[in-house]
């Protein structure tokens, strides 16, 4: 059990300042490692996140009989450090088929080791995952997927089941009904070794599928479309390992892009891209923050309460699930009413309960939330559900007068290397607390 305290006076009264590093991104590392498994040999993943959800993909590779060897840096590095590693990844001629429910429980990204796991071993068994409490998050395009480009796919005794007759994988035509991420990044991962062409329509586009492209290609895949929404992959017999960096964390970078909007202040964000998070900072200077570029970093400046603004997910280049919590947040101690429509994780709206415990005055209605900003929030305990739900909870608890103490703070870690570190190291008033944080008051 874990949490975090924030003490503040209220919106403004404790402004951000100095500079914070970003490392690479949660949501691609996890399938980069996967992808590793594709090549025998020698693989190396650099700029990886230090949290927990890359020691649980470690164990899941080490369980399919690959040797893993993870190294973080031992200290945070600088004012505020990105902690980002490397993972290197040996992959034997022979791996194992199965991963096992009591890992996958503990990561949902280990469903991406389906797709290569069919294509290498000719079989594949994946536990059903579980994952964050924010919706039913299905597999079934996975699954239809896989089934035309030539597996037997079906549900057994809570695992996937994937099974390639004597001919292998084949090229096909596949049409995603959504732009689903973990489906783009099975199929593709599948495709690169199928026989013959495959295009994927109305595939995902998010930074990270253009990493996974990137290494794949790096590994001898052909893919073309990259980028786009219709990728065209030539299947080849064998791909070789390689050493790869992982893209920059875009969610994180927004992250500290909307801690300080909240608190106000100014923030260098290094190794933060814009170019990835476009809709997002328009949004934000419409509403009144000030944004500078250059090569190495972006530095947001907000001296005032911003105007609120209206907020739709949707996948990318559309506004990011990942951060609609944060924008909820913003919208609590805004100037003005914001509607906030979450179109890809229906359960998500579990953290405006939360926001509301701190007195924030808003009404959902199905996927809809209104939002009406008020000029403080008021400190008081919380629970996170969820990874983006509890890095918000503490950014609100940022604007809230007195102090908030957000429960179950684990999720937090297992998306932000040093969360609590990396804001009290520019000036919040968060700090970590173990055992119950609801027990001890
Ligand atoms: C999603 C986000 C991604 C984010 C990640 C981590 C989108 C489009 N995707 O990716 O940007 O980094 O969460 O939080 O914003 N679905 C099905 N059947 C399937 C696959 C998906 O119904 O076979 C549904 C899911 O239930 C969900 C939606 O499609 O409602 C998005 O799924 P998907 O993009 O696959 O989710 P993630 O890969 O987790």
């Amino acid at each position: 059990m874990s949490g975090f305290e924030v003490v503040s006076g209220g919106p403004l009264t404790r402004p951000l300042e100095g500079t914070v590093h970003v490392g690479g991104a949660k949501n691609s590392a996890l399938k980069l490692m996967a992808a590793a498994l594709l090549a025998p040999g020698r693989s190396v993943v650099h700029n990886v996140p230090h949290i927990l959800d890359v020691v649980v993909m470690g164990d899941l590779l080490t369980q399919l009989g690959c040797g893993v060897e993870i190294t973080f840096p031992d200290e945070v590095d600088g004012t505020a450090g990105s902690g980002s590693g490397r993972v290197v990844i040996e992959v034997p001629e022979d791996l194992g088929h199965e991963a096992p429910y009591h890992l996958v429980r503990r990561l949902r990204a280990s469903i991406a080791v389906l797709g290569p796991l069919t294509a290498r071993c000719g079989r594949a068994s994946v536990a059903l995952p579980g994952g964050d409490a924010i919706g039913s998050r299905g597999l079934d395009m996975h699954m239809r997927g896989l089934v035309d480009l030539g597996a037997r796919v079906r549900i057994e005794h809570g695992q996937v089941v994937a099974e390639v007759g004597p001919d292998g994988l084949h090229g096909t035509s596949l049409y995603l009904d959504f732009p689903s991420v973990g489906a783009t990044e099975n199929l593709l991962m599948a495709a690169v070794l199928a026989e013959g062409h495959t295009v994927i329509d109305n595939a995902a586009r998010e930074p990270e599928i253009v990493d996974l492209c990137q290494m794949l290609v790096a590994m001898g895949a052909r893919i073309e479309g990259i980028s786009g929404s219709t990728l065209e992959v030539d299947g080849v017999r064998r791909l070789t390992p390689v050493e790869h960096h992982t893209v920059t964390d875009r969610i994180v970078t927004g992250t500290w892009v909307f801690a300080t909007a909240i608190a106000g202040g100014a923030l260098r964000v290094e190794g933060g891209r814009a170019h990835h998070l476009e809709l997002v900072l328009d949004k934000l200077v419409g509403a009144g923050l000030s944004v500078d570029l250059d090569d190495a970093a972006l530095t947001v400046r907000c001296e005032q309460r911003l105007r609120a603004f209206d907020v739709a997910t949707l996948p990318y280049p559309g506004f990011p699930t990942d951060l609609q919590p944060f924008a909820m947040a913003l919208a609590a101690v805004s100037d003005g009413t914001a509607m906030i429509t979450e179109n890809v994780f229906e359960a998500r709206f579990m953290f405006a309960q939360e926001l509301a415990r701190l007195g924030a005055d808003l009404r959902t209605d199905g996927h809809h939330a209104v939002v009406r900003g008020v000029p403080e929030l008021s400190g008081a305990p919380v629970v996170a559900h969820d990874i983006r739900a509890g890095a918000a909870l503490v950014l609100a608890g940022m604007a809230a007068q007195g102090r908030t103490v957000v429960a179950e703070g684990h999720h937090v870690d297992r998306g932000y290397p040093w969360f609590a570190e990396t804001l009290a190291g520019v000036g919040a008033g968060v700090r970590r607390l173990e055992g119950d944080p609801v027990a001890s008051g």
